[in-house]
């Protein structure tokens, strides 16, 4: 059978740990979208991995797959992997031939369109890795796929017509000279070829390629078990997400069944666990209806609670909600239900899986923006544009707070260990939801996170 991970949030719900939580009767874990925009976290005896393209089953040593769905940059696999066999892992990873390959003038891109757009508030804050201009080339059918690196008249072919329309980009759009790039290479055809040939060769010698769909159904024929690992998360799909604040890809369980070639009915017949983080967080610009305090910079001029500054902050702080690469702090605000309503729909959750428990610990009251107001009327799901959810009012449901506990002890003990009034949380959100709580975090790592029941 199938068990397919969603985040239903904003991303960096906790769905590398659940994945590592849930697998160990899995076979095979299965990436269907993204690429190293991802960031998945697992957690096991004190040792923190942070993967980005390989599949969080890599650290309990299940089988990889990256599908057609991802865009791969074979250059961060590379090195991705050999960071895990220095760590002592031993990661078996595959990639789809129908997976398209980020190329380095997709990253260059990507920074610019940023830049451009920040002029206008509309930048999406992107993580920088080329991954829209490579879904860009995949749709506007010039984009350079896996399979295409194994062989060498192919991947020169594909360059030759795709590198000048790039530079042309570069140059007369943007007015930038490529010699002025810190990479110039990254617009040069026959440096493109070399770099990218001796990926190819490394793939192949390392038998790394697949024809995804048939790979998987194989395993599904021989009874074994696959787990897929959606990135990001249901609100920053490029579909039922809040546009233009979104990635390039299908985090919903749609994508799970398009990005690797099972068919859908493969992925319904199984299941599917939407992971929720107890409150929320958000990095860049736009709207946020339940926001707690603001940050400079990306909350909106007239959002956010700056009244709830505190608040803001003991959350953030509890939670570590500061970027970890530039240190900078997250916006922050209470669950936002009409967004998980919005993602039960949309996926079809079977389950749940709720993190971050621990982090809302020892305040008085927890709340919930149990709905919107928008022009006098109560909504329960979100408005199909970003404008309209911006002007939507949080409608807060109050819940008594819990204690600050021994959380190892409790997961040591199970779910009736937990905190009465943050059992009721967990409650509520199974009545909301119309799907049962699987799985709850109450820290970081592996032994920290409650299993009320295995999706296997
Ligand atoms: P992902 O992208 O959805 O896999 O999530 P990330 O790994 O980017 O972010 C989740 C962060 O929260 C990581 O640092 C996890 O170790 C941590 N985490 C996951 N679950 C819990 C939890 O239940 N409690 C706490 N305190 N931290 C958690
Ligand atoms: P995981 O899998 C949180 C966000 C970026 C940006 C928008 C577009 O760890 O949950 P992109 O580089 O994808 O074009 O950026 O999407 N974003 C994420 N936010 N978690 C992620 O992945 C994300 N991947 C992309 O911050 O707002
Ligand atoms: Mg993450």
């Amino acid at each position: 059978m199938t068990v397919t991970i969603v985040g239903s949030q904003l991303g960096d719900e906790g769905k590398g740990g659940i994945v590592d939580v849930f697998g160990d009767p899995v076979d095979v874990v299965a990436r269907y979208q993204g690429g190293d925009n991802a960031g998945h976290t697992v957690v096991h005896e004190g040792d923190e991995y942070k993967l980005s393209l390989v599949p969080s089953g890599a650290v309990r040593g299940k089988i990889g797959v990256l599908g057609n769905g991802c865009v791969v940059n074979p250059a961060t696999l590379f090195e991705e992997l050999d960071g895990l066999r220095e760590r002592g892992l031993d990661p078996d990873v595959r990639v789809a031939e129908r997976a398209h390959a980020i190329l380095p003038y997709h990253r260059v891109l990507d920074g610019i369109e940023e830049d451009v757009k920040s002029d206008e508030d509309l930048a999406a804050g992107t993580t920088g890795r080329g991954i829209g201009p490579t879904y860009e080339d995949k749709a506007g059918r010039r984009g350079v796929r896996i399979g295409d690196l194994l062989d060498p008249e192919v991947l020169r072919d594909r360059l030759e017509y795709v590198v000048p329309q790039k530079r042309a980009l570069l140059e007369d759009v943007y007015g930038i000279d490529v010699s002025d790039l810190d990479d110039p290479d990254a617009f040069d055809v026959d440096a493109l070829f070399e770099r990218y040939r001796t990926f190819g060769e490394r793939l192949a010698e390392e038998d790394m390629t697949v024809n995804c769909g048939e790979f998987l159904a194989g395993r599904l024929d021989d009874g074994e078990e696959v787990m897929f690992e959606g990135a990001q998360g249901t609100s920053i799909d490029i579909d039922h997400g809040i546009y233009p604040y979104v990635t390039s890809s299908n985090p919903t369980a749609g994508g799970a069944a398009v990005g690797t070639g099972v068919s859908p009915g493969v992925v319904g017949q199984g299941e599917v666990i939407g992971i929720v983080k107890a409150y929320l967080s958000r990095v860049g610009t736009g709207p946020l209806p339940t926001e707690l305090g603001s940050v400079d910079g990306q909350t909106p001029p007239d959002g956010g609670r700056p009244e709830e500054a505190d608040l803001a902050e003991y959350i953030r702080d509890e939670g570590g909600e500061y970027g970890t690469v530039t240190g900078r702090p997250r916006r922050v605000g209470w669950l936002d239900v009409p967004m998980l309503r919005h993602a039960a729909r949309a996926n079809g959750f079977t389950g749940l899986a709720v993190n971050h428990l621990d982090v809302l610990a020892g305040l008085d009251e927890v709340k919930v923006g149990h709905a919107y107001e928008l022009d006098g009327e109560e909504l329960l799901t979100m408005p199909p544009t970003t404008e309209k959810w911006g002007d939507c009012e949080a409608v807060f449901r109050s819940f008594d707070g819990w204690p600050d506990v021994d959380w190892a002890a409790v997961a040591d003990e199970g779910y009736d260990a937990i905190p009465e009034n943050a059992r009721a949380y967990l409650e509520y959100l199974e009545d909301e939801l119309d799907a049962p709580v699987y799985a709850v975090g109450v820290g970081p790592g592996r032994e920290e996170t409650i299993v009320v029941e295995s999706p296997f």
